[in-house]
């Protein structure tokens, strides 16, 4: 039994579909959650500058005394080395690893889209994992740049015509080689998954990296025994780099019936 908070981070707001989850699932733990707002994206970066950042967020969240680490980006997944993580002085997992095997899980026909940050999809990491698992699947990759900014300044209403195009635009390619299961590869993406879902249509299965995440964060956490035994009353307290304005117009969408807990900026640089 272990009372400390499980420590959530992404390069913006994303994340907080991966925290959404943790709390359904988890509903007595606490939750300390970092959001890079003014760093955001990461995914148009190279590799350096990424790692130097998921460094930064680590080191604020171990200095919340955090018992777990989920680093709920794919970007940040797909760019921090392995080695360095398995060094931590706490449990780390990115979105990687879960999301790949419900992808497996899912598929029929053996084809596989995975749509994610221009870093994610350069870095091969989900096909890398994917193909470990069970070499024959295909798959398609398709780096989509845009959808992190649209999703950070609101433009996902249903039906969003602007939305909708750049949809097509990444997407087109993607359905057209067939896939029957797409990885929604960046924790961001869940939140246009109605207009990706009607896009590529009823017969493809979206994976939703943030919530698959969460799912399995939770079954390793009570495996080694690192749950805090509360079966509800849990709190969560989020920490931004830019102004919290942002946030507390769009926790809504992200958070959706656990909006509301307290919002910080703090000086990530920092740390
Ligand atoms: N949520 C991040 C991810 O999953 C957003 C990427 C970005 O900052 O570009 O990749």
């Amino acid at each position: 039994m272990d009372t400390r908070p499980i420590g959530v981070f992404d390069s913006g707001l994303g994340g907080l579909t991966a925290v959404r989850q943790l709390r359904r699932v988890l509903p007595g733990e606490d939750i300390v959650y970092f959001g890079d707002t003014g760093r955001v994206p990461y995914g148009s970066r190279g590799r350096e500058i990424i790692r130097q950042y998921a460094r930064q967020d680590i080191r604020f969240l171990l200095s919340h005394d955090v018992k777990f680490i989920i680093a709920a980006c794919g970007t940040v997944s797909s760019t921090y080395p392995p080695e360095e993580a398995a060094r931590l002085p706490v449990p780390f997992t990115g979105v990687v690893g879960a999301t790949a095997r419900a992808a497996v899980d899912a598929t029929r026909n053996g084809k596989v889209g995975i749509i994610g940050t221009a870093a994610t999809v350069r870095s091969g990491s989900y096909a890398a994992v994917i193909k470990d698992m069970v070499p024959e699947v295909e798959i398609v990759a398709r780096a989509c740049p845009m959808f992190v900014p649209l999703v950070e300044n609101g433009y996902v209403d249903d039906g969003n015509p602007v939305t909708k195009l750049i949809i097509a635009e990444y997407l087109q390619s993607v359905k057209d080689a067939g896939v029957d299961t797409l990885i929604l590869g960046c924790t961001h993406y869940p939140l246009l998954k109605k207009m990706i879902g009607d896009f590529m249509g009823d017969n493809v299965t979206l994976i939703d990296s943030g919530k698959v995440t969460a799912q399995a964060a939770a079954a390793a956490l009570a495996d080694l025994g690192l749950l805090n035994g509360r079966g509800e009353g849990g709190n969560a307290h989020y920490y931004v780099s830019d102004t919290p304005d942002n946030f507390d117009e769009l926790e809504h969408r992200f958070l959706g019936e656990f909006a509301g807990g307290p919002v910080e900026k703090i000086a990530i640089e920092t740390y």
